[in-house]
């Protein structure tokens, strides 16, 4: 949720000095330690599940706009208007998010249609609002340097009451939509999006315009506030949920920790809260591992838990927790929510073929392990010398091999996940193809280097990493 910012949470050049200087930019997070084989099964997408359920959201949107319709004005249609937009402007909150990461469906095209209609549901412009967010999982609730930090102290009660009605937040987000579709971008934007991609911030918002257009010009037509209603407006009425659910991600927890324990809350929600919120509920397990998809959170929760922070009970402990903290950091801007953290052995290590591992071949190749001991879509690290690779069989059986370290930040490969034959990055979720070490998904750009793979007597080698011979 961004907003407005005050001096310490501006995305300033100066703030991102400090927060450089502190060493909290592009920092390296710790992880709870995870079996790679219980990783790469909580990884895996589905076309079904995510069809099934976002198709369960549409259909209840179609149902309720109907009834909406068909009762207005009547009283029948004051309940319409509020499950229509609590699912318009509300859940498409979760949905938006989940496919911004692209882990729902196994198709890109389906993660990125649905993610476009999301965004038009949130009156979020689509590319401004990717990059804010990679920003988020780089440098989360780092004062300065994420543009997502929805309460900031000193916090007003007052405030975050009003934020659910949503009409500040929305008229803002219809304001910026406005200056972006004349060409005029915020500093946000322009701190955030690469140069090259800022013109679609300015095409996307003027099609965003034009149908929200199109609507006001519709109830003037009909001289009926309905077409509003379905189409915009509901992003105002419904925005309190985005609020409800949202508020318990991060509300009231630290700020500057490089520990997604301290900053980031996990809370065990009812069945109908998490279809709403898509299991969002499981927020620290999500910021430690984005490459894992909604429906395998819960799963994922039961697997960590133990290296975690005890999650709240339910969602009334969670609001009393975040209102109980807003009010003690309204007098107290340091007061921190204490919180007792367990033992977390995880972290960025060599799996399973460290460094000292590997061997040279007569002809001088590097011989990385036995073919056998990679099965269809697993990853190892395997530090060879001052190099560190990924080696990897993609889900049609092919060996690859290429730099580990992700050309966006300085995060590992080796605890990403295989989608057919890319390479998923576990950070933001950039991909690259596994042979080429072409870059085919953001943030990332530039490719990876390859190494030709052979496999000979049941071993896989490649040329010695230094070698200029090698690479793709
Ligand atoms: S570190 Fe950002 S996508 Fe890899």
């Amino acid at each position: 949720m961004a907003q407005v910012a005050s001096s310490r949470y501006a995305l300033s050049a100066a703030n991102t000095e400090r927060a450089r200087q502190a060493g909290y930019v592009d920092a390296q997070w710790p992880l709870p330690a995870i079996d790679p084989s219980r990783l790469r099964e909580f990884q895996e997408r589905s076309n079904a599940r995510a069809a099934l359920s976002t198709a369960l959201w549409l259909a209840l949107i179609l149902m309720s706009g109907w009834v909406l319709v068909a009762t207005w004005w009547s009283w029948w249609s004051l309940p319409a208007v509020a499950v229509y937009s609590a699912l318009y402007g509300g859940a498409s909150d979760s949905r938006w998010h989940e496919m911004g990461h692209g882990t729902a469906f196994n198709s890109r095209r389906l993660n990125d249609a649905v993610y476009y209609l999301a965004c038009f549901m949130l009156l979020r412009g689509p590319t401004v609002w990717r990059w804010s967010h990679y920003r988020h999982h780089t440098d989360t609730i780092i004062t300065g340097h994420d543009a997502e930090i929805a309460f900031q102290r000193p916090p007003s009660i007052v405030r975050a009451l009003w934020r659910f009605t949503h009409v500040q937040g929305g008229l803002e987000l219809l304001g910026r939509l406005l200056r972006h579709s004349v060409g005029r971008l915020d500093a946000e934007a322009r701190e955030l999006v690469p140069e090259h991609e800022q013109h679609r911030v300015v095409v996307e918002s003027r099609v965003m315009v034009v149908i929200l257009a199109a609507a006001v010009m519709m109830s003037g037509l009909l001289s009926s506030a309905v077409p509003v209603i379905l189409v915009g407006g509901s992003t105002i009425l419904g925005g309190w949920l985005v609020v409800f659910f949202g508020i318990t991600q991060h509300a009231g927890l630290q700020e500057d920790v490089l520990d997604h324990r301290r900053n980031t809350r996990t809370v065990m929600m009812n069945p109908v809260f998490r279809f709403l919120y898509l299991n969002m509920n499981f927020h620290v397990e999500h910021h430690m591992f984005p490459s894992v998809p909604y429906h395998a959170l819960p799963e994922l929760h039961a697997e960590i838990g133990p290296q975690l922070a005890p999650a709240l009970p339910s969602t009334g402990a969670a609001y009393r927790q975040i209102f109980s903290a807003l009010r003690k950091q309204r007098n107290d801007s340091s007061y921190e929510i204490p919180i007792d953290l367990p033992t977390m052995t995880g972290g960025e290590k060599a799996i399973d073929i460290g460094a000292e591992n590997w061997m040279r071949g007569p002809e001088g190749q590097v011989i990385l392990g036995l073919e056998t001991s990679l099965g269809d879509g697993e990853l190892r690290r395997v530090d060879v010398g001052d190099r560190s690779l990924v080696v990897g069989r993609t889900e049609s059986g092919r060996l690859f091999a290429c730099d580990g370290w992700c050309s966006h930040q300085k995060v590992h490969l080796a605890g990403g996940a295989i989608i057919g034959e890319e390479i998923e990055c576990p950070k933001h979720n950039a991909r690259f193809d596994c042979l080429s070490g072409e870059a085919t998904r953001k943030p990332a750009h530039e490719m990876l280097r390859t190494y030709p793979v052979t496999v000979s007597e049941g071993r896989i080698s490649i040329d010695s990493p230094r070698s200029d011979s090698v690479g793709g």
